[in-house]
């Protein structure tokens, strides 16, 4: 634990020094960053601080609270494209295989026989099976559920919620009278996966209407990703933002732009398949905290503002990763 724990400071106390240095990011508190007293996990804080404000600063001008998800993007691209001039904008899609040479090659070997394949089966297997009352899934969706992934999550005006395509598959099976699955399985996976996998190379596309119950949901999202939470006192964001493109034990982060765009994902860690939900789950817990319900709002609203600061990055998955 000790060990994890030092690295993952050391990862930040690298990042943050370098994020300290961007011109325009001042010190939150206005002293010096580095105070005498001041240990490592109080850095931690000082360089979320400043991603915020770094995000705020390269934000156009705008009011206090205005909620404007589309500056927001803009600033939040930015950030990665400048930390990464030489990633090109259609491979953040492919997380952390985009910014390290040497997983790259790894992963053109991997990539010879996807580990995938079998899920991509067992999903185009169960999307042909017929529902109690004679449906498929295809009934449900625009173009029979063909290329439409990126338009994921959507928000429903009838019901004021965010919809996630694990949310809209489940909706479909209890419509013709099936029960639902669990969000972060491996039949859910694979039926994702089929999804995914004919809207390859689709750029996200997601919209968030001028509803305040959408923007909300939006700004809930966003505040789920940045907040610090659990034992560690860290957030999404310092993995994925500050860190991303660090080498935390034996991985890379990925950088948070485009981060859902390969799900679901074949994890050799694990043995098999994961959804977006699960991603969620386990990456809740790297922080020491309570993992949110699998079907609460936390996690859609999270997936509803990743998905949106990704417009414009192409679909690649189902993926495969270490
Ligand atoms: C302690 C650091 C840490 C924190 C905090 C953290 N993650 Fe992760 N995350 C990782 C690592 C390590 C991986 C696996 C390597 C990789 O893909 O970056 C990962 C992977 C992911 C992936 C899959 C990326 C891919 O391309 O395969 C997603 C999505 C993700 N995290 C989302 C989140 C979200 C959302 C949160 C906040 C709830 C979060 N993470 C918090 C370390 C972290």
């Amino acid at each position: 634990m000790q060990m994890q724990n030092s690295t993952l400071m050391e990862t930040s106390r690298r990042a943050s020094a370098r994020l300290l240095a961007v011109p325009g990011v001042r010190d939150p508190a206005g002293g010096p960053v580095v105070a005498a007293k001041a240990g490592r996990q109080h850095r931690v804080a000082m360089a979320l601080g400043a991603v915020c404000l770094l995000l705020l600063a390269t934000a156009p001008a705008k009011a206090a609270h205005t909620i404007n998800p589309e500056a927001d993007r803009k600033a939040f691209q930015a950030y990665f494209f400048a930390k990464f001039p030489k990633v090109a904008k259609s491979d953040y899609g492919n997380g952390p295989y985009a910014i390290n040479a040497e997983m790259r090659a790894q992963w053109k070997q991997v990539m010879e026989f996807p580990p995938y394949v079998f899920a991509l089966d067992d999903g185009k297997a169960r999307w042909a099976k017929p529902f109690p009352d004679g449906k498929h899934y295809a009934d449900c969706f625009e173009n029979k559920g063909v290329g439409i992934r990126q338009t994921y999550p959507r928000f429903d005006v009838k019901t004021g919620k965010v919809v996630t395509l694990e949310d809209a598959i489940n909706a479909c099976r209890v419509e013709h009278g099936d029960k639902p699955l669990k969000l972060g399985g491996q039949k859910m996976a694979s039926l994702t996966a089929v999804m995914a996998h004919s809207s390859r190379g689709k750029p996200f596309d997601i919209v968030i209407p001028n509803d305040p119950r959408a923007l909300a949901a939006y700004e809930h999202g966003k505040e789920v990703f940045y907040s610090r939470k659990g034992q560690l006192g860290i957030s999404c964001a310092s993995c994925h933002v500050l860190a991303a493109g660090e080498r935390l034990r034996g991985d890379y982060l990925a950088p948070a732009l485009g981060i859902l765009a390969a799900m679901p994902i074949y994890r050799a860690h694990w043995g098999n398949m994961g959804t977006i939900t699960r991603r969620f789950t386990s990456c809740s817990k790297k922080t020491r905290a309570e993992p949110m319900k699998p079907d609460g709002a936390g996690y859609r609203d999270l997936d509803y503002f990743l998905s949106y600061m990704s417009n414009g990055i192409p679909i690649t998955g189902p993926g495969a990763r270490p």
